[in-house]
């Protein structure tokens, strides 16, 4: 069992990147209501607790509170932003509201005597994002970092190994601020860093065996990234006890079905490929409204697999490629309940699994791309781009058909094809059938045909974005290649619209 260090969240927009930067110092953490009691943290035995930011005011009665017994603990504790105000406050400091709220990078002068700045140049720049601050600190508490605007920026009671920083050191803008987390775990917890996935892997196929038996496991593989570390995972750790049920609805990429059946069927477990193009296609005929459309793919992914399930008898476990962030958005610790936000609809409640199997829920999206590489995954799977579940039938506006189908895929494979030629790729990146056409001319002939849009966009988790300035040379590449190689489409646009006010996908 490896160290824990315990996240207490207080509603910060950063808990997850906390979390992710101490775990990218092979030291486990995990995520923790900011409420969870000081008995159940003893029992837990962290060997250092961090306190998130949050979005309230800790003077306001309803503000979210930690138990006031968690800093007698003996346990190290780091607070940030809202994580240094509860503290303060709590210990009899007094916060109060800004002359002035203080956002974005400031510069800070930092006393490189304490054990949290140790070897971080004192003039550094940090990430601040406050209306509110420590205006007095507690007794038995020194100031540790100001800037213009804030003289308590950071604070510490090395006697009781309490800290606090009101600037976050979890996110890349502050200078040093993996290095600062660093400095509390190695310096100040003394954490050995001994969080390793191989033993994760080891501890898994242990537990998963230990758990199976000689029974038998079915997974609903989509082919992304979390669902392809599953069953690699899987097939090593019982050979032949598992069922893989690939639901090819005809909305993957260029080649993308075949490749996923590729690989998955050259390992140890059966993996059975469902064609169910003609029934999707069929049953989203005349249907235009982007919502309609979800729900008759999610609809008609769950019959499928109900059906595919029923042919195979009782199968007792269903394994699913849930991982930490689902876990923690969704409020649980652990996942107990079927996942609601499947890839492509959520599976049925009532299918008559006895079991979950979930062998990645405490891992974050890169941790899973490191097992899968580990276990042997290709490049090609793990590096896997973000694809919605009902695939490019949300990036054929209006009415899905064949046709359309063949058009943005071919489209979507030029487009990928030129991007991976970059060195610096965006995070996402992906044609559209706009479903609007226009007048172009080709030879002689006039024309009058598709329209496809480009889209590329970068971000750190999906909920806001950026989009991509891509150098024009690749953008006319791409669109002379497009109009050049498909001959039904006329036009190319690029998308420069982040999000918001746009989302990244197209419906
Ligand atoms: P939006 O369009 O909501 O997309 O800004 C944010 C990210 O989520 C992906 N996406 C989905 N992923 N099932 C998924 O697994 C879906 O139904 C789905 N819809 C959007 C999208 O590609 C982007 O990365």
């Amino acid at each position: 069992m490896s160290e824990l260090i315990l996240v207490l969240d207080f509603g910060g927009q950063y808990k997850e990147l906390i979390a992710r930067s101490v775990r990218s110092h092979s030291v486990y953490s995990e995520i923790w209501p900011g409420r969870t009691s000081a008995e159940k943290i003893r029992e837990l035995n962290p060997v250092g607790i961090i306190l998130t930011g949050g979005p309230h005011s800790v003077y306001l009665p309803d503000s979210l509170k930690c138990d006031p017994e968690i800093f007698r603990l003996g346990i190290p504790i780091l607070g940030i932003c809202y994580g240094m105000q509860l503290m303060c406050h709590m210990l009899g400091g007094t916060v109060q509201p800004c002359e002035k709220s203080e956002y974005g990078r400031v510069k800070a002068r930092l006393d490189t005597g304490s054990p949290l700045f140790n070897d971080i140049p004192e003039r550094s720049t940090v990430l601040m994002s406050h209306t509110d601050r420590v205006s007095r600190l507690p007794d038995g508490f020194l100031t540790t970092a100001e800037t213009a605007s804030c003289p308590n920026a950071a604070c510490e009671n090395p006697a009781l190994k309490l800290y606090g920083v009101q600037f976050h050191p979890e996110v890349e803008h502050t200078d040093n601020g993996r290095r600062i987390i660093g400095n509390f775990l190695f310096d100040i917890c003394s954490a050995k860093g001994d969080y390793h996935l191989d033993d994760y892997i080891d501890t898994q196929l242990r537990e998963i065996r230990r758990r199976v038996g000689e029974q038998k496991v079915l997974l609903a593989l989509s082919g992304g990234v979390d669902s392809s570390v599953c069953a690699a995972l899987l097939s090593k750790a019982i050979p032949g006890q598992l069922t893989c049920v690939f639901v090819d609805h005809g909305f993957m990429r260029y080649k993308e079905a075949d490749d996923i059946e590729r690989v998955f069927s050259a390992m140890d477990l059966n993996f059975i490929r469902v064609n169910a193009q003609d029934r999707f296609l069929a049953r989203l005929k005349g249907v235009t409204s982007p919502e309609q459309k979800r729900k008759i793919i999610g609809e008609e992914f769950v019959r499928v697999f109900e059906e595919e399930a029923g042919k195979l008898g009782n199968i007792p476990f269903l394994a699913q490629g849930t991982i930490y962030p689902d876990v923690v958005e969704s409020g649980g610790k652990h996942g107990a309940t079927i996942k609601s936000h499947h890839n492509v609809g959520g599976l049925p409640e009532n299918l008559a699994f006895a079991e979950l199997i979930e062998p990645l829920s405490r891992l974050f999206k890169d941790e899973v791309r490191v097992l899968g590489r580990k276990l042997g995954l290709t490049a090609s799977i793990t590096e896997r781009q973000p694809f919605p579940g009902p695939g490019l039938a949300v990036r054929v506006m209006g009415e899905v058909t064949r046709e359309k189908l063949e058009v943005v895929r071919m489209a979507d494979y030029i487009m990928c094809q030129e991007i991976e030629k970059l060195k610096r790729k965006p995070q996402q990146y992906f044609a559209v059938h706009t479903g609007v056409r226009s007048v172009g001319v080709k030879g002689d002939d006039r024309t009058y045909d598709t329209v496809i849009a480009l889209r590329a966009v970068d971000t750190s988790d999906f909920m806001t974005c950026e989009y991509t300035p891509l150098p024009h040379r690749v953008l006319s590449r791409i669109a002379s290649r497009i109009t050049r190689e498909i001959p039904s489409v006329s036009r190319v646009v690029y998308d420069i619209t982040s999000k918001p006010p746009a989302t990244v996908e197209w419906e």
